[in-house]
């Protein structure tokens, strides 16, 4: 008897678990059916608005040619053409409204590069459900968020974007990220918004980092770096991927059926919707791999993309494709079946309009102390020389420069919504919370482009007549970010010559950079004593950066990138393969060089006679106000081909300031049947510790965290020897090493 129960419990178990998904691919099939080849066409059709009702619109809405939205961030417009949509047209299938809420929509963290240095998922999580819930509180239901194209070149601007150059951070923090706008798997919650994997692939390695340009990236590169965080965002449930500009090695991904159809579609089972990048499918005419509009559109339907982010090519061409039997209509139905799909896993069949009953809540104490939060842990301090920082709240501060009152620029790219005029800087803190502090303010430059030295006097006595200087610089918000890329990556303009002219002054000199990228800075750190780093801190970085410098807080950022001396070395990147003729630590370099030097008398070997082998700071990088000792790394000897095995060690705050560290583990495959690279992040913990406190930190490490695509294109596990090394950056020297048995 008890065994019948059983079995009728789970079979309703089952049936109770199956029904939703049957109930909405009948739903969405019994659409199908009734939906008109022009209707369908329809909802491929995404069109950017600007915030007014246009009639011309409504008309096409209410003929069913349009099935998403953008750019429209007014609720009251949303819910009109919405109703056109629902209440109007045939079919009553909603529109879903999209917007770039890329790191905030009107309270902003710092931009996803500055969130990556904190090394902490549970922030970026929360950073991007705060997001949500002001975005959609204004009708918007999707974001094209995260972006997680690795960036190994910080010549292109959209570096500011990501999460850095690390498969493995990018890999968890888009989850994070995802799960954070998706609200934690219930996308038809009213506060949710569909996330969205971009740019969808190899945008990041743009050859010369030049935006939109070509990439190169080989098949095993391809799945063992680019690909990645990807695989990971679809087994993390996002809804919505977004194809990218670049071809790579002349295919453009718009048209790329090998990336959409084989690996996102077959190999990795994403249901649900694939949108182009803004005009990406026209511009395949430009890449020269489409003669005109129809021809973009039978390359796309055919690659598997779902929908066209503004261009007509769809709109214009499909039904003619269908009729002319180059497109079966069996294509055009599965791309509706993906919108529709998150269409419905939204909830917008259920509940299509923005409630505007409540007015929305942006810039809530509980938003602004997250971002608050998210600046403080974003926070890089690179240098601190005789424990400048922290500096006493009864010190006088000269501050100096054009990023410390920067109301706009703070903010950083794509914050198309923010309102500068909450930004608080870190002048608008010293007028405020900080207002006891003795300061002169003297910004020298107007912007960080301004070549004008006029002031530069002024700079230096205001240093002169104080304590110790403070001199904030960087990029301006315009100059990183899409389709700003540099060449050059030293501080732009005259910034400097100020640091220099501040320096002359004789006193001690805190360098604070807000940027959109690592910059150059090799040549400003003698006139640094100390240098915190923030990647555009966003609304609160103000407050954050005086916490930090006063001590309030203790910084523990870590470079999700690495910060090259020169631009001439990129790509220089910690994961990289040891080539047959790897550097050795100490090599010669240029001022080292006799005369006459015999011609194989430098060592052949993989280096810079000008710059040398090694960045001037390192992947995962960041010094604190604490100090923090590992030791004592154990470890089993050998892992079990389908295990894991616990990697443990000590770690103590050695200095009489309580802290944080992000403790990281970096494992390297010895032997392999290709080249592994010699040494890949594999675990991260954020660590607290109390002034000389010793905790003991483990990292669970398995088999399939080892896993690699080899020669013939499949993930593989590898018998061989691994060292592993755990410590606070990429060049962690406390190691160890195992063995996975043939
Ligand atoms: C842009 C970007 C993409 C963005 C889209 C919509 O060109 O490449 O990241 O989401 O257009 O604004």
């Amino acid at each position: 008897m008890k065994t019948i129960g059983c079995f009728v419990i789970l079979l309703a178990l089952f049936a109770a678990c199956s029904a939703p998904v049957d109930e909405t691919e009948r739903k969405i099939n019994d659409l199908l059916s009734r939906m008109t080849t022009e209707e369908k066409i329809g909802q491929l059709f995404q069109v950017s608005l600007d915030n007014t009702v246009d009639e011309r619109a409504l008309q096409a809405i209410r003929e069913g040619k349009m099935g998403s939205v953008i750019n429209v961030v007014n609720p009251a417009v949303a819910n009109t053409l919405q109703k056109a949509a629902v209440e109007e047209s045939r079919m009553g299938i909603p529109i879903i409204f999209g917007r770039d809420v890329i790191h905030g929509f009107k309270t902003l963290a710092p931009i996803p590069l500055g969130q990556a240095a904190s090394f902490d998922p549970q922030l970026i999580h929360d950073c991007a459900r705060m997001s949500a819930v002001e975005a959609r509180s204004v009708g918007i239901h999707w974001t094209f968020a995260p972006m997680l194209d690795i960036a190994r070149d910080a010549r292109w601007g959209r570096i500011a974007e990501g999460f850095g150059e690390d498969p493995y951070l990018t890999a968890r923090l888009g989850v994070a990220s995802i799960q954070g706008f998706q609200a934690d798997g219930q996308l038809a919650d009213s506060h949710a918004l569909a996330a969205c994997a971009k740019h969808f692939a190899g945008y990041g390695a743009a050859e010369g980092g030049r935006d939109y340009n070509t990439s190169n990236i080989p098949p095993l590169l391809w799945r063992n770096v680019y690909l990645t965080p990807f695989e990971h965002a679809v087994s993390a449930g996002v809804a919505t991927v977004m194809v990218s500009f670049n071809d790579n090695d002349g295919i453009p991904s718009s048209s790329n059926k090998e990336l959409v159809k084989t690996i996102l579609r077959d190999d990795w089972h994403f249901d649900g919707l694939v949108v182009s990048d803004w005009t990406s499918m026209d511009e395949m005419i430009a890449h020269g791999v489409a003669k005109d509009l129809k021809d973009v559109a039978l390359l796309s339907i055919d690659a598997g993309l779902d929908m066209e982010m503004v261009s007509p090519a769809y709109l214009l061409h499909l039904a003619e494709l269908v009729k002319e039997g180059k497109v079966p209509e069996t294509a055009i139905d599965n791309a509706v079946r993906n919108i529709l799909r998150i269409k419905f896993r939204m909830g917008l069949f259920d509940r299509p309009y923005t409630d505007t009953s409540v007015p929305p809540a942006f810039y809530t104490e509980e938003s602004l102390q997250l971002a608050r939060k998210a600046a403080v842990e974003s926070a890089i301090l690179l240098k601190n020389d005789g424990d400048l920082l922290p500096l006493s709240e009864t010190q006088k501060i000269a501050v100096i420069g054009p990023m410390a009152d920067a109301p706009h620029d703070q903010l950083g790219t794509w914050c198309f919504d923010g309102d500068k005029t909450h930004t608080v800087t870190p002048v608008g803190a010293l007028k405020g919370e900080y207002r006891h502090i003795n300061y002169i303010y003297e910004p020298a430059l107007a912007y960080s482009r301004d070549k004008n030295t006029a002031r530069f006097d002024n700079a230096r006595r205001a240093a002169a007549a104080a304590d110790v200087a403070v001199v904030f610089v960087g990029e301006e918000a315009i100059l990183s970010g899409e389709a700003h890329s540099l060449s050059n990556l030293n501080l732009i303009g005259v910034q400097s010559d100020l640091l220099k002219a501040v320096k002359s002054a004789g006193k001690p000199v805190v360098l604070v950079v807000m940027a959109g990228r690592p910059l150059t800075i090799e040549r400003d750190l003698p006139c640094a004593d100390a240098v915190l780093y923030n990647f555009h801190p966003g609304t609160m970085g103000g407050p954050a950066i005086l916490d930090l410098l006063f001590g309030r807080a203790n910084p523990s950022g870590k470079l999700p990138v690495t910060v090259v001396r020169e631009a001439g070395q990129i790509p220089l990147y910690y994961n990289h393969n040891n080539t047959g003729r790897p550097a050795p630590d100490k090599v010669t370099t240029l001022d080292e060089i006799p005369l006459e030097a015999g011609q194989t008398s430098l060592g052949n070997t993989s280096f810079y006679l000008d710059s040398g082998r090694d960045p001037l700071f390192p992947f995962g990088y960041g010094l604190s106000y604490s100090s923090f000792e590992y030791s004592n790394l154990t470890l089993p000897g050998q892992m079990p081909a389908d295990g894991a095995i616990t990697i443990k060690a000590t770690i103590t705050n050695s200095s009489r300031t309580d802290g944080t560290e992000v403790a990281q583990l970096y494992v390297r495959d010895m032997v392999a049947s290709v080249a592994r690279p010699v040494k890949e992040l594999k675990g991260f913990q954020r660590v607290w510790l109390k002034a000389g406190e010793t905790k003991e930190i483990a990292f669970e490490l398995t088999a399939s965290d080892l896993a690699f695509f080899g020669r013939d294109l499949v993930r593989k596990i590898e018998p061989g020897e691994f060292t592993v090394w755990v410590g606070g950056d990429s060049n962690a020297q406390l190691k160890g090493v195992f063995s996975i048995p043939k």
